[in-house]
This record gives structure tokens, C-alpha cells and sequence, in this order.
């Protein structure tokens, strides 16, 4: 059994061939892109949970721990990028360095960064509408509201504003870097907005005792909040189209990170300031401290543009999900049939609305934190072994040709497995078996079907080094 075949060359080349995209942007660009793929649920709602049950006002030093970790893991990722710069992120990377059985654990994974990370964001996108419907004297029962586990029937508004971006997607919608643009204007305007209205009124008594449960809860919460920087990785697939990708791919990457970092730190502190953290454990948490100190319609506006920030980043992962799982079929590992494109649309329909519906049945009916945690651990997953492939593709692969080399390669990776390993270690026990029995079923039907119905098998071409 070979489970070690990657993709050749040649296939590579030709897919990149044509892929080929006008290399367009600079470094100010790729900051954009990060900025509208990675600000959302993990600053509007999860910094709430993680300070009030596990790190307290040290919720800041919980984001500096992922922001670094995300550093690492993105230039190791930013090379791979511009080397390998076709659709299927990680997946792709993986199937070319450590080979098919690899490859297929870390798509299968990505279904954990993507569809589940999409369940969570499509949850806070509710709590924040929810809030401002409330705001605006419509009351929604908490039964259509809220998930079984915390006392509801379904979430509903989760449910159908996921079924709404599926309809954009089987069209077709893609975010234009306009409208990205004015979406992130508009994600910064909320959070200056609260910073502005919130930050006078920090008292600092509030930040003692700064890390209640100790580094162990700093920890736990930088596992929490990890997912707050999810969709950094799909930075790195700019490579390609960016002019001059060893210049700008580390300051776009490494400006976003610390863009994003310093916003959420500063959120986190005023956060954190104005209330003590333990009443932070709301699902609507930014709105919730302006509404506490009486500004309701500071609230408002901030919640508007929270749903807008949080709109997008549903629509950017529900889209990278349907690619991944596109990419998987076309290299036979999943059954063509999903990977059928549209006649008009010129969209994988099938897919689309397949994971459409599995996220909204998640988003429906399983609490954010949970989806959260396996969302980190599935991306962190991906992360590891994707830059592992880095060092591998270096040995294996010496002579392509690399738009983008990471600095210090051999200490870049190494910290960034290292750290990554650290925040997984830090996530819930339960969060780990789910993990476990996830990627074993994942294995199953690796066995059961894709092994045997991939490309490289039809082929029969055992190992295409
Ligand atoms: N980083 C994205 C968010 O926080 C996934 O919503």
C-alpha cells in the first residue's frame, strides 16, 4: 500500500500553469486581505469566553502567544504558497511533500478549520443579530435562538444566514477586493468606534488579579481564542498574485498578524477594564460592555459593523471549504460527482450546497465553544504538517523554483511546530477525543474508498517523484 505517493512535478506545474494570475498586489494589499479574513467571531465573541472561563484580563498575553505562533506558521506556509500556487491550501501543499495518506488526514482536518470554523462564526453572527434586533425592541423567543445545550431549539438565524451565503456561493458571489476593502473599513470602524467609547472608562482595578488562573489559564485561553487568527493561512495562496512576493509576502503577512494582534489586545484590555471578567461570558460580548455602560446606540452601530465583519469571514471559509473538497475530488480521493460544476454557474454546486447544509446543521445545534475548540485543533493539525512539508519539499524538491523562501527555514518551522503544539496541548481533554475520532473516521474512509479511487492509483503510477 502506498500512501506516501505525492503529486509530481509536472502535474504541479501544469495545474499552476493554468492558474496562472496576474501578479497585481503589494504588501499594503496582502495586510487588507488579512484583515478581512482573519478579524471576526474570535474578537466579537470567543475574547469574552476565554477571559471570563479561562484567562482573565491575561487574555491579552493569550493573543500574543497564537499571533507569534501564527508568524511562524504562515512564512513556512508563505513559501509553500508561491511554490505550489493552486487551490487547496494545506491539502494541496501536503499531497506534494508527505504524500496522499497525509494529505487526505489534513483535508479531512481542514473540514474542522472551514466547516466547523464556519459554524462558529455563523453563531456569532446570530448573537450579534439577535442583540441588535433586541436593541431595536424585536424580541426572537431564546428557543430559535440558542442551541439545545443552552436552552434553545435551534439557532436559527445561524441556520439561515448560512443557508443565504450557500446561495451566494452556488451563484457564484465572490468578495471583490472593493468590496473587501470597504468590509474592512467598516470591521476597523466598529472596533475604533468601541475603543473609543469604552477605553475612557477602564479602571485598571479591574485588571487585578491580571491572570486569575494562572499561566495554565493564559494557555487555555490562547488555545481558545487560536481560532481568533484562523484564515491567516489563506494569506499565504496570495503569493502568486503579488508583485514582488519576497518582499511583500513577510510584511503582509507578518503587518497583518500585528495589525490584528494590537487590535485585539487593545479590545481585550478594554474589555477586560470595564467589566470584571468573570460577567464576560456573553455571546455578544462588545455590544454587551457598551450597552453596560449605557451606550446603546455606540452598541448598535458596533454591532452592525461586527455582523459585517462576520458576514464575510463566513463567506471566505465556507469558500475555502468548497475548494479543498473541489480539489480532493479532482484528484479522485472524494467522489467526482461532488466536484460537478454548475452549467450556468460555473460553480461546484454540489459540494457547495452539501457543505452548506452541514454547516448550518452544526451552527444550529452545537455550542460555539465546542465548535470552536475542534476548529483550532483541526487547523493546528493542518498547520503542523503543512510546514513539516516545507523542510521535506527543501530536500526532496531542491530545484523548483521558489518565489518566496522562508528565512531560517529549519528555526522558523521548528518554532512553529513547537508552539503549535503547545496551544494543542493546552486545548480540552474532550476536545482531543473528538479529534481522535475524527481523524480515525477519516482514515476509514481513506481506506474504504480513497485510496483506492485516487488519481494517482487509476493511474497506476505508484510514486510520480
Ligand atoms: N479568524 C476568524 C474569526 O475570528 C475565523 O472569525
Amino acid at each position: 500500500m502506498d500512501i506516501f505517493r505525492t503529486k509530481s512535478i509536472t502535474i504541479m506545474e501544469h495545474e499552476a500553469k493554468t492558474h496562472s494570475l496576474k501578479k497585481t498586489m503589494g504588501a499594503l494589499d496582502i495586510i487588507l486581505i488579512g484583515i478581512g479574513v482573519i478579524i471576526g467571531t474570535g474578537i466579537f465573541v470567543l475574547t469574552g469566553v476565554a477571559a471570563a472561563k479561562y484567562a482573565g484580563p491575561g487574555i491579552m498575553l493569550s493573543f500574543v502567544i497564537s499571533g507569534i505562533t501564527c508568524a511562524f506558521v504562515c512564512l513556512a506556509y508563505a513559501e509553500l504558497a508561491s511554490m505550489v500556487p493552486i487551490a487547496g491550501s494545506a491539502y494541496t501543499y501536503t499531497y506534494t511533500s508527505l504524500g496522499e495518506g497525509i494529505a487526505w488526514l489534513v483535508g479531512w482536518n481542514l473540514v474542522l478549520e472551514y466547516s466547523v470554523g464556519a459554524s462558529a462564526v455563523a453563531g456569532g453572527w446570530s448573537a450579534y443579530t439577535v442583540g441588535l434586533l433586541k436593541s431595536g425592541g424585536i424580541d426572537i423567543p431564546l428557543a430559535l435562538t440558542a442551541v439545545p445545550a443552552d436552552g434553545g431549539i435551534v439557532n436559527l438565524p445561524a441556520v439561515l444566514v448560512t443557508l443565504f451565503m450557500t446561495f451566494l456561493l452556488v451563484l457564484g458571489v465572490k468578495e471583490s477586493v472593493t468590496v473587501n476593502r470597504v468590509l474592512v473599513a467598516i470591521k476597523l470602524g466598529a472596533i475604533f468606534i468601541f475603543l473609543l467609547m469604552a477605553g475612557p472608562k477602564v479602571d485598571v482595578a479591574n485588571w487585578t488579579p491580571f491572570m486569575p488562573f494562572g499561566f495554565a489559564g493564559v494557555s487555555a485561553g490562547a488555545a481558545v481564542i487560536f481560532f481568533a487568527y484562523l484564515g491567516v493561512d489563506s494569506i499565504a495562496t496570495a503569493a502568486e498574485e503579488t508583485r514582488s512576493p519576497k518582499r511583500d509576502m513577510p510584511i503582509g503577512i507578518i503587518g497583518s498578524l500585528v495589525v490584528c494582534t494590537i487590535l485585539y489586545i487593545a479590545v481585550a484590555a478594554v474589555m477586560t477594564g470595564v467589566v470584571p471578567y468573570y460577567q464576560l461570558n456573553n455571546a455578544e460580548p462588545v455590544a454587551y460592555v457598551l450597552r453596560n455602560l449605557g451606550y446603546n446606540f455606540g452598541s448598535a452601530l458596533v454591532g452592525t459593523g461586527a455582523i459585517c465583519g462576520l458576514s464575510t469571514v463566513l463567506l471566505v471559509m465556507m469558500y475555502a471549504q468548497t475548494r479543498v473538497f473541489f480539489t480532493m475530488s479532482r484528484d479522485g480521493l472524494i467522489p467526482s460527482v461532488l466536484g460537478k460544476i454548475h452549467e450556468k454557474y460555473r460553480t461546484p454546486h454540489v459540494i457547495t450546497i452539501i457543505v452548506g447544509v452541514g454547516v448550518a446543521l452544526i451552527s444550529g445545534f452545537t455550542p460555539i465553544g465546542i465548535v470552536a475548540e475542534m476548529c483550532s485543533i483541526g487547523t493546528l493539525f493542518a498547520f503542523v504538517i503543512a510546514t513539516i512539508g516545507v523542510v521535506v519539499l527543501r530536500k526532496t524538491k531542491p530545484d523548483m523554483e521558489r518565489p518566496f523562501r522562508c528565512p531560517a527555514v529549519n528555526i522558523v518551522v521548528t518554532l512553529a511546530v513547537l508552539c503549535c503544539f503547545y496551544i494543542m496541548y493546552n486545548l480540552a481533554f474532550a476536545t482531543w477525543i473528538r479529534f481522535f475520532i475524527w481523524s480515525a473516521i477519516g482514515l476509514v474512509i481513506y481506506g474504504m474508498y480513497g485510496y483506492s479511487h485516487s488519481n494517482l492509483h487509476e493511474n497506476n503510477k505508484p510514486n510520480q517523484k
